[in-house]
């Protein structure tokens, strides 16, 4: 069967609640491929990973990271029961090269599209308590913690609305999220 790309593409949204099943083995080892094989300028692959999932250490990560700063917290942090089974910490070697941001945002595109390609979904987390992450991930203080990405199956369902003006995510009718997206014609235009 083809391939609807973009089915995957209007799916694969942020997800903030999941179900309390761990990432699967094949998941897991295809998700680690796709932070290696992403593009870097000069190839300098300086992008480094901490990953955390035996559920003592993801509830301590659950302390340290802040959801959904448009909505209120009973409806978009993850109650008990809700919360990731797996971060993965991406990390900016700087005995490599200098921050690069672009790095990182292309290894982290490339590992929520291949959770998404097993149903995994997941939410980067940049409003994050760096100084306790790096202590608690044993991360050597010159290098520079990017984020957090969180990973598990979803709960609720998540889609691309049509923007009106206002970004603001919001919990639709169904209980899912809806994600305002500005127009096409918007945002491209042909020269
Ligand atoms: C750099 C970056 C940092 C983010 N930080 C957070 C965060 O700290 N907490 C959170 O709940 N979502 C966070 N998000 C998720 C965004 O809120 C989400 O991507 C945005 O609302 C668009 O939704 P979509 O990913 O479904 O298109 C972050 C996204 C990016 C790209």
């Amino acid at each position: 069967m083809k391939f609807d790309i973009v089915n995957f593409l209007k799916t694969k949204r942020t997800y903030r609640k999941f179900k309390q099943i761990p990432v699967p083995g094949d998941a897991l080892q295809a998700i680690m491929l796709a932070g290696q094989l992403y593009s870097c300028g000069a190839n300098k692959q300086s992008i480094k990973y901490v990953i955390v999932n035996k559920p003592e250490d993801v509830y301590v990560v659950n302390g340290l990271v802040k959801w959904a700063a448009y909505l209120p917290k009973e409806v978009g942090t993850p109650a008990k029961g809700e919360t990731p089974v797996m971060y993965i910490a991406v990390i900016q070697d700087t005995d490599i090269e200098p921050v690069n941001d672009t790095s990182a945002g292309l290894a982290i595109g490339n590992m929520q599209s291949t959770a998404w390609y097993f149903g995994i979904g997941s939410c980067i987390m940049g409003a994050i308590d760096r100084p306790k992450l790096k202590s608690f991930l044993k991360i050597p203080q010159k290098m520079k913690l990017h984020s957090m990405i969180a990973f598990g199956y979803p709960m609720i369902e998540s889609e691309p609305v049509e923007c009106d003006g206002d970004v603001k995510y919001y919990i639709n009718e169904k209980g899912g999220y809806s994600v305002p997206k500005r127009p096409i014609d918007e945002i491209y235009r042909f020269l």
